[in-house]
């Protein structure tokens, strides 16, 4: 018999009632899933924390207890096995719990090539990430749905918006947990139970070591655990799904108008050019603390007043040269003769910088300093934020129509947006060359000064013909010459060396024992072509499996 501590938590605290009863979180022992058990625990709701760990999860069940003052009922078990879902709910019964919100968080992801995983793995994690979270929706849904009130979460990935090669199994099984998750939202709405599939993008967590994910810059940005449950929490009960990050937001709605083929042809790309991943646990915990908390915030405002400082010395540059005089732009006693009528509308332009930067200084503000799920607080200041940005945009963009400044006000904007974009890149352009062959370097100069000459063909003869009406000069004929033919064979070294740099790649990844086997196995046939029959790479040999009976 479940009784009214059990229903309403332990203290009858607004989020129990919500729910009807307490947090079930699966895969809580680390990463999403401790993340969520901890904000749910700071929502003053009981826990009842499942994963395969014993000892880590007491230990968290332990510090919950102590520093939120709520019960945290722990339940070590295997959620590959096929009575997972019983097991769970005979722990919570014998405990006294009722389950009001299930977080389906377990799961784990392979990478490698499909044919030489291991199939014992590849079933065992489509029991983890599908199965188990779809038998204890199944074993607690009839409950809620009872009730009339409930959550069930199922984290899914940004994964699932594409087929995603050397990922294969791992993105369909997250396919499948967003497509229940949207299915149930619909069918389980209607009797109050409230749930969503969560799509995170790249979080630093065991998932990497665990998987072997070799990507440690994915072009949707590295978020933290607590950032991911904030967008689950604040979505929950608004929307079928969410997806965590504006960058992940525009990959998904990218590969969604992009023809498939594409998209899977860039994703084996992306992949094969990636540095082999064996990084331990532990490398990946020591990411992790460096790249979390405290640095962010300061790294952020210094790279806006960076941006700032130089959209500002740009200003007075193209000011001076426009002017024919040295401009300081402000503060304006310093630049007594300036003659314009409007000026402080010229001058409104330098605050393009600061005036873009005020949602992002806001978002990054919350982050470091509003605890992750005060839904409410970040509500009110996002909504402040949005007032003084657009009273701002309302009072000096006003002044600027009114003295036709549009189009400066719109290249300062881009000018700003540029020089931050070029600081990003710049920040982690060593990283980027330290992870580069010499060739690969090579081939990526190569085909910089390439491009270069080749627009410098068509740019300098309009501006020189078309634009500045000069006659076509001998000197004109010999640059465009020189030009064309420099660009194609710069081009076609840069091919050469990009093409070596491939291969050396594969000789490094056969040494390494990296995981995708496919390049081993092309390797193989191409060793194979070359040498005698009997005559086979000894690296490729301990790299293969399958290689024997080839
Ligand atoms: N990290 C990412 O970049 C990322 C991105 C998108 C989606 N996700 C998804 O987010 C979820 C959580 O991943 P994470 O990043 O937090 O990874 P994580 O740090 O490795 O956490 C995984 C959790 O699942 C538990 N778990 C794994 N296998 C289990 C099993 N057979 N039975 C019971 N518990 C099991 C683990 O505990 P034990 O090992 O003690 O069992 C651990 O608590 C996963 O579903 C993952 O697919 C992660």
């Amino acid at each position: 018999m479940i009784g009214e501590h059990a229903r309403f938590g332990a203290d009858g605290n607004a989020w129990s009632r919500r729910f009807g009863g307490a947090a079930l979180v699966t895969g809580a022992s680390s990463g999403i899933g401790e993340a969520f058990a901890r904000a749910l625990a700071a929502h003053r709701m009981d826990l009842i924390l499942v994963a395969r760990g014993h000892e880590r999860l007491r230990a968290f069940a332990s510090e919950l207890e102590a520093e939120h003052g709520v019960r945290a009922v722990v339940v070590p078990v295997d959620l590959g096995r096929p009575d997972a879902a019983r097991v769970v709910r005979a722990a919570a019964e014998a405990a006294g719990l009722s389950v009001g919100l299930l977080v389906n968080n377990a799961g784990y992801g392979l990478f490698g090539d499909f044919t030489e995983q291991d199939p014992a793995v590849q079933t065992d994690m489509i029991d983890v990430n599908c199965r188990a979270p779809v038998a204890l929706a199944r074993e607690f849904a009839p409950d809620m749905a009872n009730r009339g009130c409930g959550g069930i979460i199922f984290v899914s990935s940004i994964a699932a918006y594409q087929p995603t090669p050397y990922f294969s199994v791992y993105a369909a099984t997250k396919v499948f947990d967003l497509f229940v998750a949207e299915a149930l939202w619909a069918e389980l709405g209607r009797h109050g139970v409230e749930v969503l599939g969560l799509s995170p993008g790249h979080v630093r967590t065991r998932f990497q070591a665990r998987s072997g994910d070799p990507v440690t810059n994915p072009p949707g940005g590295v978020s933290q655990p607590e950032e991911i449950v904030a967008t689950a929490l604040s979505a929950l009960g608004r929307k079928p799904s969410a997806i965590s990050g504006l960058r992940n937001v525009a990959v998904s709605v990218l590969v969604r108008v992009l023809p498939r083929t594409v998209v899977m042809h860039a994703a084996m790309r992306y992949f094969d050019r990636l540095p082999p991943a064996c990084a331990s646990v532990e490398a990946v915990a020591r990411a992790t603390a460096t790249t979390s908390g405290n640095g962010r915030f300061v790294r952020t405002v210094a790279r806006m007043l960076a941006t700032f400082l130089a959209v500002s010395f740009i200003d007075v540059v193209v000011c001076s040269l426009v002017t024919h005089k040295l401009r300081f732009w402000f503060p304006a006693w310093i630049d007594a003769h300036w003659d314009s009528p409007d000026s402080w509308v010229t001058y409104s332009q330098s605050y393009v910088a600061g005036i873009v930067f005020i949602p992002l200084l806001a978002a990054e503000a919350v982050r470091e300093f509003v605890p992750k799920v005060a839904a409410a607080v970040r509500t009110a200041i996002t909504a402040g934020t949005v007032a003084v940005l657009g009273f701002i945009v309302w009072w000096k963009g006003g002044l600027m129509l009114q003295y036709h400044k549009e189009q400066e006000a719109v290249a300062w904007v881009v000018l700003t947006a540029v020089i931050w974009g070029l600081i990003r890149v710049g920040e982690e352009l060593p990283a980027r060359v330290a992870q580069m062959s010499p060739r690969r370097l090579a081939a990526w100069l190569a085909r910089g000064v390439s491009v270069f000459f080749l627009v410098m063909a068509v740019v300098d003869p309009l501006l020189c013909v078309g634009v500045q009406k000069l006659p076509w000069t001998k000197g004109l004929f010999v640059e465009v010459g020189f030009f064309v033919p420099a660009g194609v064979a710069l081009w076609a070294l840069a091919r050469r060396l990009s093409a070596d740099a491939t291969e050396d790649r594969r000789v490094a990844v056969l040494e390494s024992g990296f995981l995708p086997p496919r390049i081993a196995t092309a390797k193989r046939n191409r060793t194979d072509e070359v040498t005698s029959e009997n005559a086979v790479d000894p690296r490729i040999e301990t790299n293969n499996t399958f290689g024997a009976d080839q």
